[in-house]
């Protein structure tokens, strides 16, 4: 594997709670006494009270090599059994019914046609094969199947570009012990980063950013294929670039687009799914990682402490919303987080309505050959940079929760574009 990076797991425990003592007073106090009172003196499980087992890997039945779920499963029973468990999670949303000025702004490219919410991790092989978005290469099973990052760890990066259909008849698991763990889960859990453009786009920088959020990190992020040799690719070299400006800035930098647009003739970008980018801009950025709000700690009859695997909402879950009340008190969390979404949602049907106004209004535009081919590249710029800043907050799936602040600044910031067009368009 190439620069293989095995992390190893640190006790966060002591901080959390001396960060509850800290910040016990910023909600209106009372937190510590909040949880002292839920869960006795003992407090919320943390990871000093997982047994970490040293044991070796059991022989991999895969043909690939990758020690899979199964293989796991005498080891790590309730593991295994949890993340199976991401199997509940299999409501789709068709955001293009939700949302129709979707498909006017998508014009022209795959998500003007099929555009349904994320689902469970044990869903991926089948979701991506049904899409109805074209998919001609390999490339587009980076973030659905562990056999896909061994692929390309034993093959080189020739892999992304190989026939789709080709690679797919080789994959055998969705997501799965190895994406997160390579081989190494017996070894007290380490975190590996199997996805080699993690390390190769931030370098030494990886070491900024707890495993457990780059571990995600691997896949809930925005990238590109690079147009050399379709390999996946983050584009950013550090956590300070992963702003929507910064990444901006990059695809400017080497003339990147998805598609251009046929009626507006505008190079369009299409972010992807910025969330450790926008988690790592917010407020809990130096106090939590992912699994912290995502993977519950669970302890079994027999007495086992563990994370589980099924990745939840934490304002769905008991055991995470007494996390939240460690730091935030008696606050009603799981309130003030649907207040964030009821106004980052209603902002973006707005802001979405007006672009594909300006959509519209820029064909005419194009179509009526009435402006300059100066004024065109001057819209057309707004145009690319004001979709960009709206679809960075609409396709990232918290909703605002991760980072009110920046969802908020992105529709503003689209918005402002989009006036200064309008205004352009009406002289
Ligand atoms: C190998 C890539 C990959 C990694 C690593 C990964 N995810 Fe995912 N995740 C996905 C994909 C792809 C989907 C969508 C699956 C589908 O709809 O078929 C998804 C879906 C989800 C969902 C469900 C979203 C919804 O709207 O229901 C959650 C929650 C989630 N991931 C959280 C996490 C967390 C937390 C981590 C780290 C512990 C993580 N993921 C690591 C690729 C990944
Ligand atoms: C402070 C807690 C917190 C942290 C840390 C956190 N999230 Fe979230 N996340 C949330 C909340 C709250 C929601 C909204 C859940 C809802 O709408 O029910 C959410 C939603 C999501 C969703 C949408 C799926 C869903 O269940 O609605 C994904 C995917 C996701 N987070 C991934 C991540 C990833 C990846 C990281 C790390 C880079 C991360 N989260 C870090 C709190 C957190
Ligand atoms: C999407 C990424 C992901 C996948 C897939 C995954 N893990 Fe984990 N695993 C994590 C994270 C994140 C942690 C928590 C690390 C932390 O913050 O302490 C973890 C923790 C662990 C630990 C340490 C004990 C504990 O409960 O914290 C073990 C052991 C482990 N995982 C085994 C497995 C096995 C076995 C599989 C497959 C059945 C698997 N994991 C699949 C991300 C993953
Ligand atoms: C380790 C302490 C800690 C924990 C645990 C914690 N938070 Fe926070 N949270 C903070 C701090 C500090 C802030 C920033 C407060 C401020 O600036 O006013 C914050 C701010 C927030 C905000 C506002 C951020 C924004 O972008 O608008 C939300 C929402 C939030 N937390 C939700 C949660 C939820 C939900 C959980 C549990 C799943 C949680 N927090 C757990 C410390 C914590």
């Amino acid at each position: 594997m190439e620069k293989k990076h095995i992390i190893r797991l640190v006790a966060m425990g002591v901080v959390v709670l001396a960060l509850a003592a800290l910040l016990g007073g910023f909600t209106g106090g009372g937190s510590l006494m909040y949880h002292l009172k839920n869960r006795g003196d003992l407090g919320p499980l943390t990871r000093e009270d997982i047994a970490y087992l040293n044991v070796e890997a059991p022989a991999a039945t895969s043909k690939d090599g990758t020690v899979n779920a199964q293989d796991w499963a005498a080891v790590y029973p309730y593991i295994t059994m949890t993340m199976g468990d991401n199997a509940k999670n299999s409501y789709v949303t068709d955001y293009l019914e939700e949302d129709p000025y979707l498909v006017n702004i998508y014009e022209g490219y795959g998500f003007a046609k099929d555009y349904g919410s994320a689902r469970g991790h044990e869903y991926t092989l089948a979701d991506v094969h049904k899409t109805q978005r074209p998919h001609p290469k390999a490339n587009c099973l980076t973030c659905k199947t562990p056999n896909f990052a061994k692929l390309v760890n034993d093959q080189g990066v020739g892999v992304y570009s190989m026939p789709f259909e080709e690679v797919e008849a080789l994959m055998e698991e969705n997501i799965s012990c190895y994406t997160c763990h390579a081989n190494e889960a017996g070894n007290g859990g380490a975190l590996v980063v199997t996805h080699s453009y993690v390390n190769k786009a931030l370098g030494d920088n990886v070491n900024a950013i707890d495993p457990a959020t780059l571990s995600c990190g691997q896949c809930h992020i925005e990238y590109h294929f690079t147009r050399e040799d379709s390999e996946t690719m983050m584009p950013y070299h550090s956590v300070e670039e992963m702003t929507p400006e910064a990444i901006l800035a990059y695809y400017d930098a080497i003339d990147f687009y998805d598609w251009e647009q046929e009626a507006t003739g505008t190079k369009m970008l299409k972010a992807q799914h910025p969330e450790m980018e926008t988690f790592l801009q917010g407020k809990h950025a130096a106090l939590l990682n992912c699994a912290d709000c995502h993977m519950p700690m669970e302890m079994a009859d027999d007495g086992t402490v563990y994370h589980s695997h099924t990745l939840v909402s934490p304002l769905e879950s008991e055991t995470l919303l007494q996390n939240c009340a460690t730091c935030h008190g008696d606050t009603d969390m799981v309130k003030v987080v649907r207040g964030i979404q009821e106004r980052v949602t209603k902002r973006e049907t707005e802001v979405g309505n007006k672009l594909s106004d300006f959509k519209d209004a820029l064909a005419d535009a194009v179509a009526s050959g009435s402006r300059s081919e100066t004024e065109l590249e001057r819209l057309r710029r707004l145009h690319r940079e004001a979709q960009w800043y709206f679809d960075y907050c609409y396709v990232e799936n918290s909703e605002g929760a991760h980072n009110s602040e920046l969802s908020m600044r992105c529709l503003d910031t689209s918005e402002q574009k989009i006036d200064e067009a309008m205004e352009l368009l009406a002289m």
